[in-house]
């Protein structure tokens, strides 16, 4: 098992973060100090000491109360003002402009929310940096997914005798909370097309991944005017009930459970009012046909299912097997996860750490009991042993529906292998599930292949072919049926989200064109003209 480091092991750059008491929170364009209660972050890394093993400390952010969290909701209110305040009224050009700014700012900061990124949720060195990378592509791709719906919206249409301009036009005041697996690229694929579209925003990190987004608080105040960018700290029933029972949110971004959506949902007094993007949860599973090259199975399912220690919603958590080839996967399965390396984050080649969530070890040892007394085991070696917070990755075969990791999300480094007969029974299986995200069919005969794609796409959003589930590229359209979400997310589906299609439109007579050309012609509106950005 893992032995932990002394605090001497750890790479001089990360030493070198210290202990860091974030003390301030965005507010209307300020930085306000926060003098109430903090809530103290350690790090899933442990550190060896002469007295035993304990967490990392790495700093302290606000346990802000529900009064600091309606005045950061004042202010995007204010800075919304019924859409006639300056950023909703702003005009495309300009928007996209303090957008680059603030990318511009971000990519300075790269370093440090890296660092603090593998520190705070224990992800390897390689997933941090791509993590930050891939939300800097996503924004500058944003952008220019933006420009061309512009373009487009730029031209007049002439329809029976009706002239009309249709553009997109914000919703208002959006609550955006991400999750701790992604703190940074999922917490940003709502937050930016939110902003981007004319909304303001009052934005809540997730539990864990709270002070990586500390350095991306002067870039925000930097680039956006004066309560479009508010940011909120602590307990959700303590700083979320108050915003959402307000009635101020126009849309609400989430992701995370389904059972905290619900509730926030139900919290809002008009939700009709209210529009929703959530990213919820998921049980994807892997079909893996008797004909199917098994080299390639297995090494897309050991991705799938344990890639950041299988803490994705898109990762495969339940791996069909055709019991005429069950042996001869779960030996090579469990071969390439006993390959698999344990170790810190910033251990080259390094692929699973430490998990951030408490009692995550416990859970996951539940998992395995629950299994264990149905009839299962775990058939790697040295699989679910454990310490502190550091799961060692298992396999649980044969799995059958008594067990509760049949059915249950288990969001951690423990998969599940279940052999079947007839390919009508993993049909069934997602027929019947709470979920409805994504699936994974491994095979090489076409008809097959075929035959089973036609069921499923009904039953999941996105069906892989000889390729883990997985949310990229991020101009795909990301989303799932049932209980996995509401919305649809990509770089392009994120801009209609987060604004509703508006228009301005006049009978085709000679007086209203000529008015119509008066108000181009002299620029007099910002949502009326044919400005055509390049
Ligand atoms: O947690 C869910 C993420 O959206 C998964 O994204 O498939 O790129 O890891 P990913």
């Amino acid at each position: 098992m893992i032995i932990f480091p002394k605090i001497n092991e750890l790479p001089v750059e990360l030493r070198g973060l210290g202990h860091r008491r974030q003390d301030r929170y965005l507010c209307n364009g300020e930085f306000k100090q926060w003098m109430g209660p903090f809530q103290e972050v350690r790090s899933p890394v442990c550190i060896s000491r002469a007295g035993g093993v304990e967490q990392l400390l790495l700093g302290s952010y606000p346990l802000m109360s529900g009064e600091a969290a309606l005045e950061c909701l004042e202010a995007a209110v204010m800075a919304y003002n019924h859409g006639c305040g300056v950023w909703p009224t702003m005009s495309v050009e300009e928007r996209i402009a303090c957008v680059q700014d603030f990318a511009a700012l971000m990519v300075k900061q790269r370093d440090e929310v890296v660092r603090l990124l593998m520190l705070e949720i224990g992800k390897s060195a390689e997933d941090s940096a791509a993590e930050f990378d891939r939300t800097v592509k996503y924004i500058k791709d944003t952008i220019d997914a933006l420009k061309e719906l512009d373009r487009i919206s730029s031209r007049f249409v002439i329809e029976s005798g009706i002239i009309a301009q249709i553009r997109r036009a914000p919703l208002g005041v959006a609550l955006c909370m991400g999750p701790f697996n992604y703190p940074l690229n999922e917490t940003f694929t709502t937050l930016i097309p939110a902003l981007i579209m004319g909304n303001t925003v009052v934005f809540k990190p997730a539990k864990f991944g709270v002070l990586l987004l500390e350095p991306l608080l002067e870039p925000f105040q930097k680039a956006f005017p004066a309560g479009v960018v508010n940011t909120i700290y602590g307990e959700g029933r303590e700083v979320v009930s108050p915003i959402m029972s307000s009635g101020k949110i126009d849309c609400l971004a989430f992701i995370g459970s389904s059972r905290v959506a619900d509730s926030l949902k139900h919290q809002h007094p008009a939700p009709h009012r209210l529009r929703c993007v959530l990213g919820l949860g998921a049980k994807n599973p892997a079909i893996v046909l008797p004909d199917a090259d098994l080299e390639v199975a297995v090494r897309e399912c050991v991705l799938g299912a344990f890639s950041f220690n299988g803490q994705r919603c898109t990762a495969i958590k339940i791996i069909f097997v055709h019991r005429s080839v069950a042996n001869r996967f779960v030996e090579d399965f469990c071969h390439s996860v006993e390959n698999l390396k344990l170790g810190m984050p910033w251990e080259v080649g390094v692929k699973i750490t430490p998990l951030p969530e408490p009692g995550k070890c416990e859970e996951m040892q539940a998992y395995v009991r629950d299994a264990e007394r149905h009839g299962a085991r775990v058939v790697n070696q040295g699989g679910g042993v454990w310490d502190k917070t550091m799961f060692s990755p298992a396999v649980l075969y044969p799995v059958n529906d008594c067990m509760r990791i049949y059915h249950e999300e288990q969001f951690g480094p423990v998969t599940a292998i279940a052999p079947f007969d007839e390919v009508s029974e993993p049909i069934d299986y997602m027929i019947k599930s709470q979920f409805g995200q994504q699936a994974a069919v491994f095979g090489r005969n076409p008809e097959k292949i075929a035959k089973f794609i036609d069921p499923i796409v009904n039953q999941v959003c996105r069906v892989n072919i000889n390729s883990q589930c997985q949310r990229g590229p991020d101009t795909f359209p990301f989303t799932g049926r049932k209980d996995s979400a509401e919305g649809t997310l990509s770089v392009s589906d994120a801009l209609r989200v987060f604004s509703i299609r508006t228009l301005v439109a006049a009978r085709d007579a000679e007086t209203n064109k000529a008015l119509i050309n008066d108000i181009v012609r002299n620029r007099r509106s910002k949502f009326l003209s044919n400005d055509f950005i390049l």
